[in-house]
């Protein structure tokens, strides 16, 4: 055993980048599965602590936290659902609402409950909801941040009384069926885990919930959208061709019905109300690539140490706003960041020392809403990063990111082999670590004057 412990690190970060083109190679086979290499863990978990119990009735507080680097849970926010066992009512509830009250009509006198429906469907309430409603994390019209993002705002809370309540061997038993209520996420059932402690007295003792119940919801890219919703265009200052997106990366025009787009002199006046047929208004502006989201990288300038990209994410949607959007990117040289202009950046660290994803956001009243398209449609922002001695070079594509996600969601990629070139026959003489290298450049310059 000890032995093993005495390897040299070098063994320890081989094995790291052997997880690491693991999960290169999973991520091209991922598209079906919930597994997201870049947040492996990521998941939004629901917790039910049952904090008072008198015969059939008993109290809840539920919290849905957002375990999740940077997927964030946007407008209209989540509905979350389930199916009671038995003939459970909710009497009353703070912090979040029914959407539908249901037939209660076997309740009579003045105490009706708040809902009878057998599957109901939760809302959280809207921000200046009366303070006798209210509880805390409430309030916020169903929206969560990511933990990344805004680790204030990445939960919500509500509780109910819950009368009539489905009992077995002595032991409360929890509804099934859950739903989240927002595109692509699936729940898993309840289970019984250890009971959530609360600090009292100043820390001096604790207390717990009666029980806790605890289940997790995952989201499959796949599952919230067939289509892709986003692709990634490049071009850089050594070479003037401008890779473009993918034709069809998202759709093709006029492929079918689902894939209309509006052309910028023909918006419908209303873009939110379908047509008087009922289909609903085509929103996406007509490209090659039918995406509703651009990314452009450019590689703008090269510096003596270092080098600069420039990255615009444009909206080419006309119906809608992204408010706190963010950008995920992989590539090897985010582990040298020196400065990020006008967003917010934070690396993201899976696999041990690997450190070549981070993540962007807008700033806060700046640039953190995304408007739809348009001329003020998109944000840019400037990255400088460090060449790295040994690992930066601008042959073979390397300063193109490996990947890039909007809002989770992984945008198609131009295929490697397009990726802007250094011109043929001149290798990057200032950039060459060694003088043999040099030397040959040198040699190679004179024989392409001469
Ligand atoms: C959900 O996320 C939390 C926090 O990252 C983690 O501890 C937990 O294991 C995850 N659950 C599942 C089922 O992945
Ligand atoms: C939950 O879903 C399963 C499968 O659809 C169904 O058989 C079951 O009756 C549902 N449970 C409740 C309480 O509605
Ligand atoms: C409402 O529930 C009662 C008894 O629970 C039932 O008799 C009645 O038919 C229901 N009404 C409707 C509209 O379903
Ligand atoms: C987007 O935001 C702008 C400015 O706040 C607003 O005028 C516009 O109506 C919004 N558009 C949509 C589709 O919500
Ligand atoms: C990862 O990179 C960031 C900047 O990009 C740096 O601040 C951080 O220290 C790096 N972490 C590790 C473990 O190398
Ligand atoms: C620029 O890059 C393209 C695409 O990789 C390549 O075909 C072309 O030869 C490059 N241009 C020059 C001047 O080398």
């Amino acid at each position: 055993m000890g032995r093993y412990r005495r390897k040299p690190t070098f063994h320890l970060s081989f094995y790291d980048l052997l997880v690491y083109l693991f999960f290169l190679v999973i991520i091209q086979f991922s598209a079906a599965d919930a597994y997201d290499p870049m947040d492996p863990k990521g998941n939004i978990t629901v917790k039910w602590d049952i904090v008072e119990w008198h015969d059939d009735t008993y109290t809840a507080e539920v919290t849905i936290f957002n375990f999740q680097l940077y997927r964030h849970v946007e407008m209209p926010g989540w509905r979350f659902g389930w199916a009671w066992k038995g003939k459970e009512v909710i009497w009353k509830m703070w912090g979040a609402e029914a959407t539908e009250q249901g037939n209660c009509s076997m309740f009579s006198g003045g105490n009706i409950p708040h809902c009878c429906e057998r599957k109901p469907v939760i809302i959280d309430l809207l921000s200046g909801t009366a303070y006798k409603d209210q509880y805390y994390n409430c309030c916020k019209g169903g929206v969560l941040s990511s933990i990344t993002q805004d680790p204030s705002k990445f939960a919500s809370s509500f509780k109910l009384v819950v009368g009539n309540a489905h009992i077995t061997n002595n032991a409360l038993i929890p509804p099934e069926n859950f739903t989240l209520g927002v595109p692509g996420y699936t729940c898993g059932p309840a289970y019984v885990v250890p009971p959530s402690r609360y600090s009292d007295d100043g820390g001096r003792r604790w207390q717990q919930a009666l029980a806790t119940w605890s289940l997790t919801c995952s989201y499959s890219q796949f599952m919230a959208s067939r289509s892709p919703r986003c692709c990634v265009s490049m071009s850089s200052f050594y070479n003037s061709t401008i890779v473009p997106c993918p034709l069809c990366s998202c759709s093709c025009q006029g492929l079918d019905s689902a894939a209309k787009c509006v052309k910028p002199d023909q918006l419908p006046t209303n873009l939110q109300m379908p047509n008087s047929d009922g289909t609903p208004n085509p929103v996406v502006m007509c490209t090659r690539h039918m995406c509703p989201i651009h990314v452009h990288w450019h590689v703008k300038v090269s510096y003596k140490k270092y080098w600069r990209v420039k990255v615009t994410v444009t909206n080419l949607n006309y119906a809608k706003n992204f408010s706190e959007w963010n950008l995920v990117v992989q590539h090897p040289n985010l582990q040298s960041v020196e400065q990020v202009f006008s967003f917010n950046y934070k690396p993201l660290h899976q696999y041990g020392s690997i450190n070549d994803s981070g993540m962007f956001w807008g700033i806060k009243f700046y640039n953190d809403m995304l408007l739809h398209a348009g001329k003020l449609g998109n944000a840019q922002t400037e990255i400088l990063l460090r060449k790295d001695p040994g690992i930066f070079t601008f042959n073979q594509g390397w300063a193109f990111p490996r990947r890039i996600s909007f809002n989770g969601d992984d945008c198609v990629m131009p295929p490697p082999d397009t990726y802007p070139m250094l011109p043929n026959g001149s290798p990057t003489c200032h950039l060459a670590p060694h003088f043999i290298y040099f030397a040959s450049c040198l040699f190679f310059f004179f024989f392409l004057v001469l």
